[in-house]
């Protein structure tokens, strides 16, 4: 039996950096929805309505239906230390992170902690996210398993580190490809779970554990590889020392066949341009992350560099260093950063940024990103509720457009109303 869901429809059917356009947004919209999750139509609700006579009706009334938030990076045991004290990027994870980090060795704090985590991200409307596991693997393996149950969709892999933190914490080389294989072949079975191989950075990476990692994409080539780059200073100065044979810090991964279509890097805040040709002609992605880089003082995406190559962008929340895990609120912080570059986002560009754009970098557009017929339907349903400024703020709209980018810079969680997941409402009620 077909369901159809009443509401004002957006979503992105292209790339506005490329294109211009503008969302499509159908007010008074319908989305039809088969019996196995999938996308069967979109359009005006009279014509759906009339297509479909007999099919269940769910009518959200004057809410907006976008597709579900994509979540290009964030750090699951992180979970528990958003906003934790630190100067910058290096001392803060030594003072703070690391510690937080080794008590998911406790396999009953990690099960909590990864019903809470993917719970979180659904109350935030995220549906798909690439994360950062545990350097635990019970740990990483508890986080797949509560995102089978309810979703998200996951992308996600152990955190690989085998120097700068403490001994705890180090995945080392001779047993991480075993335990990441293990992972692999479990996840290989889940149609909505994938593995990532994460080495963390190249300043907590030893050569032998960059071999293990280019071993592994090597053997499962389906993987994702995601780490960081890029992103202080004072880091980069340090991996220039760490690695003095390499050009530069993208060359520390590439060397190791650990850049290409499959990859995403997190910041690369501070890029040379012969870095960034290098990124472009290698194909990955680049993610956004543009709250975490506010918090540890890391610097401003330079948006139009990337995008002047065609380089793909997706925006993550980088919890914890960033404090936001609603997208919605990740992108007003896209936004604000690039106004002090000149660069206006518009609400195509948002909204891209924060859904197709993410499907794209993670090679799932063919299942999500938009409500193209035959895609999943994973969608948010977003309204004010109780909130009486929002409320007041749409009255004062004048066109849908207006609405719809008054939404997107001022949403939050509370302002999710429900989340679904190929047709299965995974949070909110009635
Ligand atoms: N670089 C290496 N590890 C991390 C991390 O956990 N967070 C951020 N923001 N940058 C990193
Ligand atoms: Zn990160």
């Amino acid at each position: 039996m077909t369901t159809i869901h009443l509401g004002h429809l957006a979503h992105m059917k292209d790339n506005p950096f490329e294109t211009g356009n503008p969302p499509e947004i159908v007010t008074q919209g319908a989305l039809a929805v088969a019996d196995d999750g999938t996308i069967q139509n979109a359009g005006p609700a009279e014509d759906i309505l009339n297509t479909y006579p007999k099919a269940v009706r769910c009518d959200h009334g004057d809410a907006w239906l976008i597709p579900g938030l994509v979540d290009g990076h964030i750090h699951f045991p992180q979970f528990d230390v958003t906003a934790a004290r630190g100067e910058q990027l290096l001392d803060w994870l030594e003072g703070s992170i690391f510690p937080a980090e080794a008590r998911f060795q406790s396999q009953e704090f990690a099960e909590g902690a990864a019903r809470a985590f993917t719970q979180k991200l659904l109350s935030c409307g995220t549906t798909c996210a690439l994360v950062f596991g545990s350097q635990f693997p019970g740990a990483t393996q508890a986080l797949f398993r509560a995102a089978r149950s309810n979703g998200p969709r996951l992308i996600a892999g152990m955190t690989l580190m085998d120097r700068g933190a403490p001994e705890v914490l180090f995945t080392p080389a001779d047993v991480t490809y075993r335990q990441n294989e293990k992972l692999i072949r479990e996840v290989a079975a889940e149609p909505l779970l994938d593995y990532a191989v994460t080495p963390r950075f190249a300043l907590s990476c030893s050569e032998a554990l960059l071999e293990v990692c280019a071993a592994l994409v090597k053997a499962y080539p389906d993987c994702r590889i995601q780490t960081h780059i890029n992103e202080n200073h004072d880091e980069i100065a340090a991996t220039r020392a760490t690695f003095p044979k390499q050009e530069h810090y993208l060359d520390v991964y590439a060397r190791f066949g650990l850049v290409g279509p499959r990859t995403v890097l997190a910041h690369n805040i501070h890029p040379c341009d012969d870095q960034l040709d290098r990124m472009a002609e290698l194909s990955c992605a680049v993610c956004h992350c543009p709250a975490s880089n506010m918090y540890l003082g890391s610097g401003l995406f330079p948006l139009r560099s990337h995008i002047e190559r065609n380089i793909p962008v997706l925006v993550g929340s980088d919890i914890g260093a960033g404090r936001n895990f609603c997208i919605l609120e990740e992108l007003a912080a896209a936004f604000q950063v690039s106004q002090l570059q000149r660069l206006r986002l518009n609400v195509a560009r948002l909204l891209y940024l924060g859904t197709l754009a993410g499907a794209r970098a993670l090679h799932l557009d063919n299942r999500i990103g938009n409500f193209k017929p035959g895609k999943d339907a994973d969608f948010v349903v977003l309204h004010p509720g109780d909130d009486p400024y929002l409320t007041r703020r749409w009255a004062a709209c004048d066109s849908p457009e207006e609405q719809l980018f008054v939404t997107i810079m001022m949403g939050r969680e509370t302002h999710i109303r429900q989340t679904w997941l190929q047709g299965r409402r995974v949070y909110g009620n009635d």
